[in-house]
């Protein structure tokens, strides 16, 4: 049966979408569990309520980065999912899981990738005066927000529009597409 892990950092809006739509649509993919390296992400709240397996790697309680990476490492190739779905997940993955699991990672960013890679993309592309911008969704490769794109969606920023308003607007868009995008990838293309 195909799967799915999630690794999440904070909120989990994203992971929560992905899990109802997945559950909604009935899918035949199991949804492994949800990694954070986040003892306090609010993530971790949704996916109890949603009985998905959460495994903490809590970063603060690991000595070194090195460490960290081959735990995450070690788990990963332990539930071996078909696809790593990275959803708010705030760390670099190093070169030895993108290499293990290449075109098997999948990252969603709030803006119009190539432009604002990296932290706060969406103020970035607010503060800059942009009259477009959207998500991207994408593989994962040794850089920042640099990987094959697979699909982008774009909006005007409207006239007057406050920041918060047009956050809650991307929100809305990663929320609706991800959960389609990754459905799409896995049942044709993995
Ligand atoms: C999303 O905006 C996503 O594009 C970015 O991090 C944010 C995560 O939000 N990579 P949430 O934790 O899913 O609510």
């Amino acid at each position: 049966m195909k799967s799915i892990v999630i690794l999440a950092s904070g909120n989990g809006s994203n992971f929560e979408a992905i899990v109802k739509k997945f559950r909604e649509w009935k899918l035949e993919i199991e949804i492994k569990a949800l990694i954070t390296d986040n003892r306090e992400a609010y993530a971790i709240k949704r996916a109890k309520k949603l009985s998905v397996p959460v495994i903490l790697l809590d970063y603060s309680s690991f000595t070194s980065r090195a460490d960290y990476n081959a735990a995450l490492l070690s788990q990963l190739t332990e539930l071996s999912p078909t696809l790593i779905v990275l959803a708010g997940y705030m760390k670099i993955l190093p070169p030895e899981i993108v290499r293990k699991f290449e075109g098997r990672i999948v990252n969603i960013h709030p803006s119009l990738l190539p432009a604002f890679p990296g932290l706060r993309a969406i103020e970035r592309a607010y503060k800059n005066g942009v009259k477009y911008t959207g998500i991207t969704i994408h593989y994962v490769d040794e850089g920042v927000d640099t990987g094959k794109i697979i699909e982008q969606r774009c909006i005007r920023i409207r006239e007057n529009e406050k920041l918060s308003h047009l956050e809650r607007r991307i929100h809305r868009l990663e929320h609706y597409y991800y959960p389609r995008i990754l459905k799409n990838l896995l049942t044709n293309h993995v």
